[in-house]
This record gives structure tokens, sequence and C-alpha cells, in this order.
């Protein structure tokens, strides 16, 4: 393991393009990316071989693919400083899943709670990529040997499971790779549908109004908020019982920036009424930026390109070394 103390510690996360990004992806995820980038050798993929886990449209995949790399860039990502790169383009990761593969029992991805709730969402459908999905994920993060991954709290266990791989590799080859840590922000770590208090802010919830996607226009967040589920009681409070009045004060306070207390505060004897008007008008002017930031990195044709070839050279670079590494740990005659 390549171990000097003197280099910037290294991160590296991922989103599948699926739909697109919400504000769920954005305070679980891209956000703390943005703000992790100016400390950390940082590289940030758009995972579409593990979109492909799950049936798709060709077409709408690869703009779904560079929709969520443009949305990274909006966001903040700062392509100076991180690597922003698409999965498929650096073929170590398939190569390197191929030999995580013989490695991996199949009870450990078992009991991956996301395969099995989306295996019965799919009946039929499922296929091997699906059930093989955390051991992907494994290859994308071993090969870049990050000390941290920055992940929303629904990432725990696949987080484990690379940690699980990486031991295990290193007990049965000798100790070369690292074992990362999972970087988990309390905060907006798991946000909620707005249709559902109880269960997480997601691109497959087959309804659009349970989620704030970040390129919304302002009329339709309004719309999803004014109709997003509330209850009867009067006075807002930070409160288990009520998961969708928790769900909503806490994208108001992440948005704004207030803490807690002032947050609630504000809101004691406010209701449902009053208050979503008010958080509707936030968040609209808070993803204001975000999507004229979009529209210019999409309108200005090859920029994005040129960021993600420059970024698919740097990550190759980089995964290339680990994986010849591991080639020949585990016994892969070189080629001639
Ligand atoms: P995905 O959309 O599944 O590719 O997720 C990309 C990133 O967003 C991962 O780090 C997830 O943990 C995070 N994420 C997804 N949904 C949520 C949510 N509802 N709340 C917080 N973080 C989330
Ligand atoms: N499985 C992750 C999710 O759905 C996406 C992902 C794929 C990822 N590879 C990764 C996240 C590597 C972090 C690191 O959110």
């Amino acid at each position: 393991m390549p171990d000097d103390s003197t280099a910037p510690k290294r991160i590296l996360s991922g989103a599948q393009p699926t739909g697109q990004l919400h504000l769920g992806n954005y305070l679980g995820a891209v956000r703390n990316w943005v703000s992790e980038q100016r400390q950390y050798d940082s590289y940030f993929c758009v995972v579409d071989l593990h979109a492909l886990t799950v049936p798709q449209e060709a077409a709408e995949l690869r703009a779904a693919t560079r929709r969520t790399a443009a949305l990274y860039l909006a966001c903040g990502i700062d392509p100076e400083r991180s690597t922003v790169f698409v999965q498929s383009h650096v073929p170590a990761h398939t190569e390197l899943t191929w030999l995580f593969n013989c490695l991996t029992p199949i009870n450990w991805l078992e009991r991956m709670i996301q395969f099995k709730e989306k295996a019965i969402k799919l009946g039929e459908e499922v296929g091997i990529g699906l059930f093989d999905y955390p051991v992907l994920q494994a290859a994308d993060i071993l090969l870049y040997e990050p000390h941290l991954v920055p992940v929303g709290e629904d990432q725990r266990q696949h987080l484990e499971l690379t940690r699980d791989i990486a031991r295990r590799f290193n007990d049965r080859y000798g100790e070369s790779l690292r074992v990362p840590e999972v970087l988990i922000r309390k905060e907006g770590a798991r946000v909620m549908s707005l249709q559902d208090g109880n269960s997480k802010m997601s691109k497959s919830d087959p309804s659009d109004l349970s989620r704030l996607n970040l390129l919304d226009a302002p009329d339709k967040l309004r719309d999803k908020i004014k109709r997003a589920k509330s209850d009867a009681v009067m006075g807002l409070q930070f409160d288990p019982a009520r998961p969708e009045c928790t769900n909503l004060l806490t994208i108001y306070q992440l948005l704004s920036g207030e803490s807690p207390e002032a947050v609630e505060a504000r809101f004691a004897d406010a209701g449902f009424g009053r208050f979503k008007p008010i958080l509707a008008d936030l968040v609209i002017e808070y993803l204001r930026p975000i999507r004229e930031r979009y529209d210019a990195i999409a309108g200005e044709s090859g920029y994005l390109e040129g960021i993600l070839r420059e970024g698919a050279l740097r990550a190759s670079k980089v995964a290339g070394l680990t994986l010849e590494r591991i080639r020949a740990r585990m016994g892969l005659l070189p080629p001639f």
C-alpha cells in the first residue's frame, strides 16, 4: 500500500445515473463532497454500470449519465480539484469485480438489504448484476485506495461489505489493500419521501411527488411541497413521532443553515399552511444557482466531454496501478 503520510488523504464516492439527483442525494452526499474536496484528493464517479443492474432504456441512460456528471459540477464539484469520471470509462472496475467475485462468499451478498428490497420490487426480473452490485461497488472503491468514502446512511451496509472484501483479500494474499472508513455526516444522511416520512426519498419511487429533484422548475417544487404529507398538529417540532414534520423541518434547517433550536423556535406556533410556502421559497432560492450553472454547463458544447475525458485518464492511471498489484498478488501471469 503506498503510504506517503505527507500526501493528502483521498476520498471517493459516486451516484447512479437513474432519473436525476434529488435533494436527498444532495443533502446526504453531494453537498459533503463539495465541502470535502478542499481537503482531500477527491474522486467522484457516475456509476452507470450500477444503473444497468435494473432495466434501463439506452438513450435515457446515456442522457442521465451526462446529466448526473453535469449536476456534480453545477453543485460545486470543482474539476480542477476533483477527478470526475464515468465508471464504465475505466474498465478496471469491471475487471476487478471479476477478481473480487472469486473471493466473495455468496452468503455475504444474500444478506444485503438493498438487494432484498429491490429483488422483491422486480419479481422475476432479478439479474446476476443486481446480486453482484455490492462487489462492483467494492471494486469502485478499493481501486482508488481512499481513506474515506462519504455517503448517505443507506450505503452503510455496502461499505461494510467493501471493508470485508478488502480484509479478506489482505488475509489471503498478504496485506496490500487499504480498508477505507465510511464517512456519514449525521445531518441529511437520510432525507425522507415527501409522501411518507418513514421511507427514504428515492429516485426509484414511482411517485415523482415524493422527491424534490435538483432540476425541478420552481413551480413544480412549490407544488410538491404544498402537497407534501403533513399532520394536523399546530406548532412544528423535530419529533420522531411526527416523521413528516421532522423531515420538512430538517430540510429547512439544512438549507437555511440555522440551528435546530432556532428553527423550532421560529415555527413553534406555526402550522403547515404558513410553513410550507416559506420552505418552498427557501428551496427554490437555494436550488436556483444550481439550475443556472447546470444550464450553462449543458449549453457549452464540449465542456462536459473534456472534463470527463480528463477525469477518465486520471482515474485510469490510479486504478490501473492498483489493479496491476492485485492481479500479481492473485497469481495472474502478466501480459508479455
Ligand atoms: P444513489 O442515488 O442511490 O446513487 O445515491 C447516491 C448518494 O446519495 C449515496 O451516497 C446515497 O447514500 C445518498 N442518498 C440517496 N438517497 C438519499 C436520501 N434519501 N437521503 C440521504 N442520502 C441519500
Ligand atoms: N451504491 C451507491 C448508491 O446507490 C452508489 C455507488 C456505487 C457508490 N459505487 C460507489 C458510492 C462507490 C460510494 C462509493 O448510492
